[in-house]
């Protein structure tokens, strides 16, 4: 038996003394402020406690190392000490999915009993071993600072309260996440909840020649093993091609290691994981397609189809002619590494029995999309499958695809009871799709008087086992080929292909980051042959109204390249060693899909406002930006009047959340929907109101995927930054100064979370991150071999924010969700290369060379 003070109380262990203090908090005591973001590898701090007054990471703390020690989770700490420490986070806006964020409170509160006023440094130093993924710390350190501050005061740090918008509303519910009370969805407890646990293929590439789960069956606590046969209705699933199966069955190939051959239930996540090493399964090992650039011509078919996935081909005007003639040609084989999104939040979902059906409390992207394919798979009517959104814990695209969603649906539907799945950290990098590799022939080049001429792009992209969203990310790679500037001719193919490799899908730049990478080091090229200014080069053909994009659109309004440009000039004048690059990026799909939002304001009693809509919650704010939004259209003064919500249940369609879309398409639906209310708010109340609904909606229905140059609208808006990337003398990243068109700002704080996060991205694609995958197998499975930035492995952020005033956006606004993370792998490697001459053809970067 083990004794020791647990927030203030004496208590006793008396289980096995090997398990984890964080598994004891969380599952026996549901103690749930400290998080699960690494499974037991000491990886992210998400797990923070205090132990004797040191910070202790409980999912590496064996209980037998607390005996007799004095254990503080956040539960334990006075309201006043929280709320202080909880709000300094949020007003300072350091809190976007806030995953990570009782961690770094934890961090704090230990950090300022030893030094009640440390400095930035200071901070910096403390929090070197907390990962975040969504803000790129900078936030984050203005946050302790101020928690200092208040707490030496004895003064809470003030929020921004006015309504409206352009200002820096506190984000919905943010305090709530910060100190560990909102939950997430492993954090939801339900009566008699049951577990699940699934068995992925040992290989790659192999025939399935028999699965015995008898063993499996007889274990302590489980409750069924199900297989492929379970499955009511349809097994495969997908985004856009329906070739992704729940289970494989005896007698099918695998065609990745994250391909799922059985699940079992069980009492316990331990009892269900016990059971799974006991499923026996026999394969035939075959030879697995691993290399994209085989896959055209290999005899290995990863899908009937063949594999081949789409191929998007632009070809405007002569560009071969025009490359001839240019006074200088550029040219280059790039290549591109796989990249995980690393949300701190592991995949994880849970069931629940409803009436005849289930509701599914999910992290879900696009919670609708996620109804229809569990509702295909279990025989259901749609009706019958409620998807409630669960604000999720980062997710970047990598939320899209469904993992574990189905499995835990299924096993509720066949159980009739509740039912989560969560996968560890492993399992995660294992299952869900990634940013795709690609390898990428580039040539362009420019007249004597540094103007482009001609572009010419064969993009090759490996989307792995199944086709997730990877036709339209190398679709926008090809879109965008030509970056931020006006080519007279384009000459474009894109393709992706099929291998036996962990999928890749949806993640934060949709493909335009790679095709960003060899285009900027280009224009670098073309400017040291033809001796142009690097800077006066991208202003000199940057894109601008009556310039065209690679399909052909002609750009009538809101184009803030130029100015983002301009407002790093004198910085770049300054600066000895400096890398520069631009970036365009859609808002919203395009390419000819109608793209609907949805939202529906209903007024309930003391003039309560339930606003639903249909966008993920993932850390980038999307229900604050329509609490002001609403606030702003209405006039309504009082923003806590308005709780977001996010059901199926509602019909607020609006997802799937993702190409910088939500803010102006949700923005647009709920401004429609303000009209009628606002109306009414003239004559009454918004007590005198309760009962009534006000609908709206937004529909842009007017782009296309095809269509002649000059007459083409493949996007309704797009985004528009530029970065500078400094090295100071010895060649270190000092800073990066990321410039950013907005349209319009409608909450500064978020935006500048939104660039800061999306730098610290494209920091880590240009230096660290990887997938560490050898012939379709991980060669690690720890979180920190994905190379994820922290604190100390980052330069000073400064964001710029440019206004353009887009006029199809809600208030002007245009959506900053991606674009962020884009230019700034380019800005480095162009920043290296002036540093010490050599061009670099791969990311991660090859290091410098020190002088
Ligand atoms: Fe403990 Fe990540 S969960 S360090
Ligand atoms: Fe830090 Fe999301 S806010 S991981």
């Amino acid at each position: 038996m083990i004794e020791l003070t647990l927030n203030g109380e004496a208590v006793q262990y008396t289980g096995d003394e090997d398990v984890s203090l964080l598994s004891w908090l969380r599952s026996d005591l549901n103690l749930t402020a400290a998080k699960d973001g690494c499974s037991g590898q000491a990886a992210c701090g998400a797990c923070l406690v205090e132990v004797d007054e040191k910070a202790v990471l409980a999912c590496a703390t064996p209980m037998k190392n607390v005996a007799g020690k004095n254990v503080v989770t956040l539960e334990g700490l006075p309201e006043s000490l929280l709320q202080t420490l909880g709000r300094a986070f949020v007003a300072k806006g350091a809190v976007q999915c806030g995953f990570c964020t009782p961690g770094f409170l934890t961090r704090t509160k230990i950090l300022l009993q030893k030094n009640s006023n440390p400095s930035r440094a200071e901070v910096e130093k403390e929090l070197r071993f907390n990962l975040c993924r969504c803000t790129g710390y900078v936030k984050i350190v203005d946050a302790v600072l101020a928690a200092a501050t208040a707490m030496a005061e004895q003064k809470d740090t003030p929020f921004e309260e006015r309504p409206g918008i352009g200002v820096s509303s506190p984000k919905f519910k943010a305090v709530e996440r910060a100190i560990g009370r909102k939950p997430f969805v492993d954090d939801l407890r339900f009566e008699g909840m049951l577990h699940g646990a699934l068995k992925f293929s040992e290989h790659p590439r192999a025939r399935i020649l028999s699965i015995d789960i008898s063993e499996a069956e007889k274990q302590e606590g489980v409750r069924r093993v199900l297989l492929a046969a379970d499955i009511p209705g349809q097994r495969n699933s997908g985004l856009i091609v329906e070739d992704w199966p729940l289970m494989l069955e005896v007698g099918e190939v695998t065609r990745y290691i994250g391909d799922v051959l059985a699940s079992v239930v069980a009492d316990t996540e331990v009892q269900a994981r016990a059971a799974v090493q006991k499923i026996r399964v026999e394969y035939e090992v075959l030879e697995a397609l691993t290399d994209m650039h085989q896959a055209l011509t290999s005899p290995i078919k990863v899908h009937e189809s063949g594999n081949l996935l789409g191929e998007k081909i632009i070809r405007r005007g002569d560009s071969a002619g025009l490359l001839q003639r240019s006074a200088h040609v550029a040219r280059g084989t790039f290549t591109t590494q796989t990249v995980d999104h690393g949300f701190l939040e592991v995949e994880c979902c849970v069931v629940i029995p409803q009436d005849d059906g289930i509701k599914v409390f999910s992290q879900s992207q696009g919670p609708y999309r996620e109804r229809d394919e569990i509702a295909h798979q279990l025989a259901l009517p749609e009706s019958q499958v409620e998807v409630e959104v669960v604000d999720c814990g980062g997710a970047f695209g990598g939320k899209e695809d469904m993992t574990v969603q189905g499995h835990a649906a299924l096993a509720c539907h066949l159980l009739r009871r509740p039912v989560k799945y969560k996968l560890t950290r492993p399992e995660s990098i294992r299952m869900h799709p990634k940013r795709h590799p690609t390898s990428m022939e580039y040539e362009i080049g420019c007249d004597d008087k540094g103007m482009l001429t001609g572009l010419y792009a064969r993009i090759l992209g490996d989307t792995g086992a199944y086709a997730s969203v990877g036709g339209p990310v190398m679709d926008r790679a090809g879109t965008h080929a030509s970056g931020g500037y006006h080519f007279e001719a384009v000459d474009i193919e894109a393709r992706s292909v099929y291998t036996n490799n962990i999928p890749c899908g949806a993640m934060r730049g949709f493909g335009v980051n790679q095709a960003t990478f060899a285009l900027e080091s280009l224009i670098d090229e073309l400017c040291l042959k033809g001796g142009f200014d690097r800077w006066q080069f991208r202003y000199d053909n940057a894109l601008d109204i009556g310039r065209m994009l690679a399909p052909g659109q002609v750009l009538t309004a809101s184009v803030g390249l130029r100015e983002t440009l301009l407002s790093v000039k004198d910085a770049y004048d300054r600066a000895e060693y400096k890398g520069l690059a631009c970036a365009v990026k859609n808002c919203g799909v395009g390419n000819g899909i109608p793209e609907l939002s949805r939202v529906f304001i209903e007024i309930h009693e003391g003039g309560k406002i339930i606003l639903h809509h249909g966008w993920t919650e993932m850390g980038q704010g999307v229900h604050t930006i329509a609490r002001q939004a609403l606030c702003e259209a209405t006039g309504i003064t009082d923003i806590d009047l308005v709780t977001p919500y996010v059901s199926t249940a509602s019909g607020a369609i609006g997802g799937p959340t993702t190409a910088s879309r939500g803010t102006l398409l949700l923005g647009r639906a709920i401004i429609d929907a303000a009209k009628g209310l606002k109306e009414d708010l003239k004559t009454q109340s918004l007590k005198q109101l309760a009962g009534k609904t006000y609908s709206g909606e937004f529909l842009c229905d007017y782009t296309q995927a095809d269509g002649k140059p000059g007459e083409i609208i493949s996007h309704i808006s797009y985004g528009y930054a530029t970065n500078l990337a400094i090295l100071d003398g010895d060649g270190n990243l000092e800073k990066i100064i990321a410039s950013h068109d907005a349209g319009r700002i409608l909450n500064p704080k978020l935006f500048q979370g939104q660039i800061e996060g999306g730098v610290a991205m494209g920091v880590g694609y240009a230096l660290s991150e990887t997938v560490p995958l050898q012939d379709g197998r991980l060669t690690s499975e720890k979180y920190r071999a994905l190379g994820i930035p922290k604190i100390n492995n980052l330069p000073e952020i400064e964001v710029i924010g440019v206004e353009s005033n887009d006029p199809e956006g809600p208030f002007g606004a245009k959506g900053v969700g991606e674009i962020g993370c884009i230019a700034t792998a380019p800005a480095i490697a162009n920043a290296f290369c002036d540093y010490d001459g050599k061009r670099r053809y791969s990311l991660p970067l090859e290091p410098i060379k020190k002088k």
